[in-house]
């Protein structure tokens, strides 16, 4: 798509101060364990749902299989409760052998073997939030040493068990431990979330030299309050957080939690289009080997995707309310946008809204503009910057645009 390939010169040509390792220049994208799974360790009795090899090799073959790993999806993260709650006699973590009878090691290999990357989580203090080893400052090399030694790719690097202090040490200590390793691993910095996740607590400065993605506020849950109460956040707070984000540093809103149990149709909608706008890293959690095909289908949409890829790497933004409405605009290489326009509303009658790009602040092109919908996948029409056009949003959904410059060709393909 040409949305993806113009961008690469003008991200390079950004100047921004982002952790230097090369990794995650567009948002990462793949599946973590903890929204869904938890620290479910009993394999007794739920084996092909608790943490442990099993589960996720069997992730990782639906990925390459049902086309996620082709689409972007390419990290496969394991979160709290894979340790033993005892470190080996060399002080290292281990993982519980009854769950991970191969050791990580092996599980690396295998999901290497497939084409795709694979995460681990530890946590800065005295235990995981779970009660698992933690790792305190005296830890933080020897840990890092297992991880790359077991060819690890991404790090969650939580904050429970610590404090302010202890993590203004360990952050950074671990960000540049990991460095040394040479082996380039995604960092993903739980710090922020444990400081309020705004300035001048959080330094957003900071975080873009030393992580690659950090969680600013709550865990999410299965539901749609929990999703509109991180947009809402996130929206409330953008003027500090917004700046932050770019090409190798992330804001992270939390995991995707479409496909399980708690979001409608429309919801989903609004959590990939909102999620989309804020560049954020679109990491699943949720069961890919039951997964329905209606929530396959929204979260593999390559339109949706490749906006949240832009590579110009800027964050959208909420400009505008209007009673249960909100208007978000993202701008994206070679002068394309994408609008989403969120109705919070649950009354039951869709909302009609009508706007023009002028009112969007979209007002360059000479020959106007062409408007995809992104969810129909189809191209609605093209529109001069001062044509009023109106959509109809329906309640708890969201309808989100593609807005690229015309060209006076008629041609228009996604
Ligand atoms: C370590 O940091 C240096 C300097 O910022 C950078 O050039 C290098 O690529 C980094 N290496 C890894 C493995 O992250
Ligand atoms: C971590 O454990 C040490 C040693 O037991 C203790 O001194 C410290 O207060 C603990 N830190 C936190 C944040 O609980
Ligand atoms: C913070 O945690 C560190 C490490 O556990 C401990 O040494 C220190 O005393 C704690 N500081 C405060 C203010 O609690
Ligand atoms: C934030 O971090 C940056 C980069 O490390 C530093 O230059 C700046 O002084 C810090 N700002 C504050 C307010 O501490
Ligand atoms: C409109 O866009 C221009 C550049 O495209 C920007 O400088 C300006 O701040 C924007 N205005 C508003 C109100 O967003």
């Amino acid at each position: 798509m040409h949305l993806v390939v113009v961008g690469i010169f003008l991200a390079l040509s950004t100047l921004c101060s982002s952790l230097d390792n090369g990794l995650v220049r567009t948002p990462p994208m793949g599946w973590m364990t903890w929204e869904r799974y938890r620290c479910n360790i009993n394999c007794k009795i739920d084996p092909e749902n608790c943490i442990g090899e099993l589960l996720i090799k069997n992730i990782a073959d639906k990925m390459v299989d049902s086309g996620w790993r082709d689409l972007g999806y390419v990290y496969i993260s394991i979160d709290d409760c894979w340790s033993l709650k005892k470190r080996d006699s060399n002080g290292r973590l281990q993982p519980d052998p009854d769950r991970f009878p191969s050791g990580i090691k092996a599980l690396a290999d295998y999901i290497h073997a497939r084409g795709l990357k694979i995460g681990i989580y530890a946590d800065m203090g005295n235990f995981t939030c779970g009660g698992y080893p933690g790792t305190t400052l005296d830890t933080i090399k020897i840990d890092a040493d297992t991880f790359a030694s077991w060819e690890v790719d991404m790090l969650k690097f939580d904050g429970c068990y610590s404090n302010s202090t202890e993590k203004a040490l360990g952050y950074p200590k671990m960000s540049a431990a990991l460095n040394a390793t040479g082996r380039p691993i995604l960092y993903s910095c739980s710090w922020p979330a444990y400081e309020g996740g705004l300035p001048p607590k959080v330094n957003y400065t900071l975080l873009g030299e030393i992580c690659n993605m950090w969680r600013n506020y709550d865990d999410i849950q299965d539901s749609w309050a929990s999703v509109l109460d991180i947009i809402e956040w996130f929206a409330d707070n953008q003027d500090a957080l917004q700046p932050a984000a770019g090409p190798g540093r992330w804001n992270d809103p939390d995991m995707l939690i479409v496909g399980n149990f708690g979001l409608s149709y429309d919801q989903s909608k609004s959590q990939l289009a909102i999620w989309a706008m804020m560049a954020a890293p679109l990491i699943m959690s949720n069961d890919l080997r039951t997964i329905s095909e209606d929530a396959k289908e929204l979260l593999q949409n390559r339109l949706m995707i490749a906006i949240n890829q832009d590579p110009l790497g800027k964050q959208g933004k909420r400009i505008a309310k209007s009673g249960s409405l909100e208007v978000w605009v993202r701008e994206l290489v070679d002068e394309q946008y994408a609008v989403a326009v969120l109705n919070k509303g649950t009354d039951g009658l869709p909302k009609r809204f009508t706007t023009s790009l002028a009112l969007l602040n979209i007002t360059k092109s000479t020959f106007g503009y062409k408007l995809f919908d992104v969810f129909d996948k189809e191209f609605l029409r093209t529109v001069k910057p001062e044509t009023a056009f109106d959509m109809s949003i329906n309640p708890s959904g969201v309808v989100m645009l593609f807005v690229r410059p015309a060209t006076g060709r008629r041609h228009h393909h996604l």
